[in-house]
């Protein structure tokens, strides 16, 4: 537990509960409190303190709502069969954190900034975590560039805020079992390009893809399968998640070498369990050719998106170009269900870490 102590000012208007646990969505909801901070250049990150969870004042010339220098992350807590809370693998939000602000030009967060930060405000809005199957508390930490400013120039204040959401899936679940989605190959607009932004979590790379994700829709489709920018021919992500494509008996992903991946906290805890079970696990290029070639002669076995807020999300149907390809039996896999067994029974301390990857916090709910 962080030995740095925030002050706190406890809110006057508590938000309404949600009514059912059940169907929480994903971040309907947030809680009554929030974390906030300031960087001032020459001074450094200052006055963390815990306050009500109410829309701050800002500029409209504020430099964010201009040129978007931004950043967040995504993280959970997650509830123990004793009560206790626990984060998995903050350390690895914290290095990518780092690498999206020397990105972005930002002031980097020190680890124990983010984690004290998460605690303090975990601490006051404990009552808050939801106890349902398939459920969490999301945890937004973002930073943004804040002075009065229109010079496109890394700015000199941000302001530091962490978000509690208690959220169930992002996407498909049904009854419990893992749903399947269908999701549309983007083979127009591009995610991100080498030299860009794609590894880093900045706002950008979201908003620019919120049309694609629309169009998506017009298909019946959930999100996109993004390709790459130069030759639109290899497969990249999968809407705001890492991409894994089981082919015969090995389990693709697309390589980080580029640049325009996002590193996932998932993506990576899913190849190191693959690994650890002895499943042939590759991180190279895979052409959408060669996907379609392997639903048609069966030996497309499974694909799925993994991340914070999608855990391992299977995908039942591809639609490229209007035509639908079916993913084996558009069921959800035997791997992606074994690695959400694992990972999210882990981190809700229902399966044993044997990977040593839950960092359990001093906070108890009853
Ligand atoms: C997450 O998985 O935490 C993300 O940040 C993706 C977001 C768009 C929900």
């Amino acid at each position: 537990m962080s030995e740095i102590k925030y002050p706190v000012t406890r809110t006057k208007n508590p938000k309404p509960r949600p009514k059912d646990e059940n169907h929480l969505g994903f971040a309907n909801y947030f809680t009554d409190h929030m974390f906030m901070m300031d960087y001032d250049e020459g001074i450094g990150w200052h006055d963390g303190r815990v306050v009500p969870n109410e829309p701050i004042p800002i500029d409209p010339a504020s430099c964010v709502l201009h040129y978007a220098q931004m950043m967040f992350e995504g993280m959970k807590a997650y509830l123990r069969p004793d009560g206790r809370l626990q984060l998995f693998r903050p350390d690895m939000n914290a290095k990518r954190m780092a690498r999206t602000a020397d990105r972005m030009a930002m002031p980097v967060l020190p680890e124990e900034i983010l984690l004290s930060g998460i605690e303090a405000v975990l601490k006051e809005d404990a009552d808050w975590m939801p106890k349902a199957e398939g459920t969490s508390m999301y945890i937004r930490p973002f930073i943004f560039g804040n002075e009065i400013s229109f010079s496109a120039q890394a700015a000199k204040h941000y302001t530091f805020i962490i978000l509690l959401a208690p959220s169930g899936s992002y996407y498909a679940s049904n009854d419990g079992k893992l749903g399947t989605a269908r999701i549309f190959v983007q083979d127009k607009y591009i995610r991100a390009a080498e030299g860009g932004t794609g590894f880093a979590k900045v706002g950008g790379n979201y908003g620019g893809a919120m049309k694609a994700s629309r169009d998506a829709q017009e298909f019946n489709c959930k999100d996109v399968l993004w390709l790459d920018a130069k030759e639109h021919k290899y497969v990249e992500e999968i809407g705001t998640s890492n991409a894994f494509f089981r082919i015969g008996d090995e389990v693709i992903t697309a390589p980080l070498d580029s640049g325009t991946i996002l590193p996932g906290v998932t993506r990576d805890s899913v190849i190191q369990l693959l690994k650890k079970w002895g499943v042939k696990v590759s991180e190279r290029k895979l052409s959408i050719d060669e996907v379609m070639a392997a639903a048609k002669d069966g030996s497309l076995k499974e694909i799925f998106a993994s991340g914070t807020a999608a855990v391992i999300s299977p995908i039942g149907c591809l639609n490229v170009k209007g035509v639908d390809y079916q993913v084996a039996d558009g069921e959800a896999g035997e791997i992606a269900n074994r690695l959400y067994h694992d990972l999210y029974g882990m981190q809700t301390g229902k399966v044993e870490d044997y990977m040593g990857w839950t960092y359990p916090l001093d906070i108890f709910v009853k």
